[in-house]
């Protein structure tokens, strides 16, 4: 079990029993120590035990690649539309972020990494967010692999996410959802043409921007800071008899 250790500018990732060096001092973590109680690092900093949620564990699982961030998982999902027992096909796993966070809804996810030391992180990370029943992290190449069928949506977030997308009709039952992370226009663009190709239907492509507010005592506006856009969702479903 993961528990979060929370200070108000800071926080850690931690399991019972774990030993913690920091600048505000050693934390020795008791085995037994559940959210709502207090530990006091030996300088005497205090930290609120909490239960970690998906946004924490973003903060904090092992990066590799490029996680998709909290904000888009969250468009994905309610693109999908899933819910509590759905069968979902991810692929890349990458860091297993977003299957973490299908999992963590009650979700049975089967996802595939083709870097193998990018598929031992992610299993690091599902393991870590005690989520191991519910999510399959698989080796190898999606492309090729031989797929199971009868799955409720299909995420795909790769750069040859335009040639997956054809395997979406093998591998979702008719009425299933797949949803593809673009970072570039161009990705998104091929995405379209090749669901539209594999008679997928209902083909949209949603830009991902947002823009963070000020509030200060000079007034309240967007941010100057940069424009928030992360990469293009396309959603299509699969239709069989209506395409
Ligand atoms: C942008 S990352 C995925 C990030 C992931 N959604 C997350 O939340 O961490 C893309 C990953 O897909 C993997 N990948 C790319 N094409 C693949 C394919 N055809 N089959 C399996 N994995 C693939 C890459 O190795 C890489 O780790």
């Amino acid at each position: 079990m993961s528990l979060l250790l929370k200070r108000p500018d800071r926080s850690y990732l931690v399991r019972p029993g774990d030993r913690l060096e920091t600048d505000l001092g050693i934390i020795e973590v008791p085995d037994e120590i559940s959210p709502g109680e207090y530990l006091e690092s030996h300088l005497g900093t205090t930290f609120l035990v909490t239960k970690p949620n998906t946004t924490d564990f973003f903060e904090h699982l092992d990066r590799g690649g490029a996680p998709m961030i909290p904000r888009d998982i969250g468009l994905v999902i309610g693109l999908l539309g899933v819910q509590s027992g759905d069968r979902v096909i991810d692929v890349g796993t990458g860091t297993g972020i977003l299957a973490i966070a299908m999992a963590r809804l009650g979700v049975e996810v089967v996802t595939f990494e083709r870097d193998p030391d990018t598929a031992e992180l992610a299993r690091a990370n599902v393991a870590r967010a005690s989520v191991t029943d519910a999510v399959q992290v698989h080796d190898g190449d999606a492309v090729d692999a031989t797929l199971e069928t009868g799955f409720d949506a299909m995420t795909l977030d790769t750069g040859d996410a335009s040639t997956l997308v054809e395997r979406a009709s093998e591998v979702l039952v008719p009425g299933g959802v797949v949803v593809a992370y673009s970072p570039f226009i161009e990705q998104a663009r091929a995405v379209t043409t090749s669901a539209r190709a594999s008679k997928l239907t209902s083909v949209e492509t949603y830009d991902t921007v947002q823009r963070m507010m000020d509030f200060d005592e000079r007034g309240s506006r967007p941010t100057t800071g940069p424009v928030g856009h992360t990469g293009y969702l396309t959603v299509a479903r699969f239709l069989p008899t209506l395409a």
